[in-house]
Parts: structure tokens; sequence; C-alpha cells
């Protein structure tokens, strides 16, 4: 069983979004999937609920002591991939929910203010050495933000990139919104659209790094301790 942990300290980067879309690629992948909301704010049991058909479940976990005994749990069911959701900020339990990672998913807007939030989360990620991905979400459909960002973020684009920033970067489009008031995810809301394709090429992107297909885990990952001085605003 594989572990997916979407975190970053900062609100409305789109966590929960990219947490459902990713649990419904997966599925129609083929795999057993289960999907934990640890976020008070309920985003992914709310979805859950405006959902017509329960194909995808929501456990609803909130205290740092109960996520180990679920994930024990899920094992045992035969899940093969859960996905854990977590809160804006930094608590016992989105700590507790990183240390269980097979892969830490960081989506940030490629925004200065953004970027530099992740800094917080990119510590605790660090701290408990777990492998990382940047997820850059929103992204203008147009324009160099998102390889700006890109460049920021992995600082060693010859070693790191691959392995540090995943792809694509996803745009924003209204598919996400629109899906989500429905219960659903961009990949069933309009399977043929733009979002759709995003979503599915993020999940393969993300399958690849958990079978360690893509430039493996290591250093290049890890970035420096000075995270905090990375000059983005030089980048943006
Ligand atoms: N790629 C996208 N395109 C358009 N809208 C998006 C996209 N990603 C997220 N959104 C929208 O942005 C808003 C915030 O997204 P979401 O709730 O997923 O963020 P979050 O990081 O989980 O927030 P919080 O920290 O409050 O839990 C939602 O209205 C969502 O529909
Ligand atoms: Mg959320």
């Amino acid at each position: 069983m594989r572990t997916l942990v979407f975190a970053t300290q900062k609100g409305g980067c789109g966590k929960s979004t990219l947490a459902a879309c990713i649990a419904v690629a997966a599925r129609n992948d083929g795999h057993l999937v289960r999907l934990i909301d640890t976020d008070p704010q309920a985003t992914l049991s709310n979805w859950q609920s405006r959902r017509p058909a329960h194909d995808v479940v929501v456990d609803a976990v909130r205290e740092a002591g109960e996520i180990e005994p679920e994930l024990r749990k899920l094992r045992r069911e035969g899940t093969d991939l859960v996905i854990i959701d977590t809160s804006a900020g930094m608590n016992a339990t989105t700590r507790t929910a990183i240390l269980c990672a097979d892969l830490c998913l960081l989506p940030t807007r490629p925004s200065i203010a953004d970027l530099e939030s992740t800094v917080t989360t990119l510590r605790v990620v660090r701290a408990a050495r777990r492998p990382f991905a940047f997820i850059l979400n929103q992204a203008a459909i147009r324009g160099e933000r998102g390889n700006l960002a890109a460049s920021a973020l992995s600082r060693e684009p010859e070693h790191g990139l691959a392995s540090v920033v995943a792809l694509p970067f996803i745009a924003s489009r209204n598919d996400h919104q629109d899906a989500l008031a429905a219960g659903l995810t961009a990949v069933e809301y309009a399977p043929d659209g733009k979002a759709a394709d995003e979503i599915r090429r993020l999940w393969e992107w993300i399958e690849m790094r958990l079978n360690g297909r893509s430039q493996r885990s290591g250093p290049a990952d890890m970035l420096d301790d000075d995270d905090a001085n990375v000059p983005w605003d030089s980048c943006l």
C-alpha cells in the first residue's frame, strides 16, 4: 500500500481538489483507493456527500493518533493507494500524515506569496525525510509564470527538476470548480477536456515517481537548509 499526502501551509492552493482528482484518476486506472480527510473544514467529506455514487470512499480522521491505526486497517482491507488531504497551516495531524507518506505532494500556485509559504511545509517534510514534489496548480493558461516558478523551486534544474516539480503544471480551469460542486472531479465531469487530460498525466507522473521510475529520490529532492533564503522574487 502506498500513501500520498497533500500538504501545504497556505490555504486554497488546491490540496483537496487535487487529492480528489488523483483519487479518481488512480481508481480509473484500476487501483483500490481510499481518501482520508484530516481537515475540519471537511472539503472532501462534503464532496463525497454530493457525489452521485459512493464509489470513492472518504474517511474523516481528525486526530493525529488515529492516522496510523487507520492506515493499518486499510492495508489489511487490501487498499493499495491511500490519499491523505490535510488542512492549511501545520499541526500534529499533518505532521503525522507526512511521517506516514511515501510521497508528499505540495500544491502551490505560481505566485510569490504561495511559493514563499511552501517553506514551512517543506521544512517539516525534510525533517521527516520523506520524498516530495511540488505541484504547480492554478497556473495561468498562457505565459511563462509556471516555468519560472518551477525553476525557482528546483534551483538545480540539471539535477532536481524532474523529481521536485511534478508534471504537467495544472492550469486554472473552470472544470475543476464545476466538478467539485457536482461531487465529481474534472476527469469525470469533462473527460475529454484539458483539465481531465492534465490530471491523468499528473497521475501518471505520480505513479512513476511512486514506482521509482522517474529521477530517483535523494539529495536532489531535499532542498538545502537555506530554502527560506531562495530569492523567489528574482525568479517571478
Ligand atoms: N486548477 C484549478 N483550476 C480552477 N480552480 C481550482 C483549481 N484548483 C483548485 N481550484 C479551486 O480553488 C479553490 C481552493 O481549492 P481547494 O479547496 O482544493 O484548496 P485547498 O488547498 O484544499 O484549501 P484549504 O487549505 O482551505 O483546504 C476551490 O474553489 C477549487 O475549486
Ligand atoms: Mg482543502
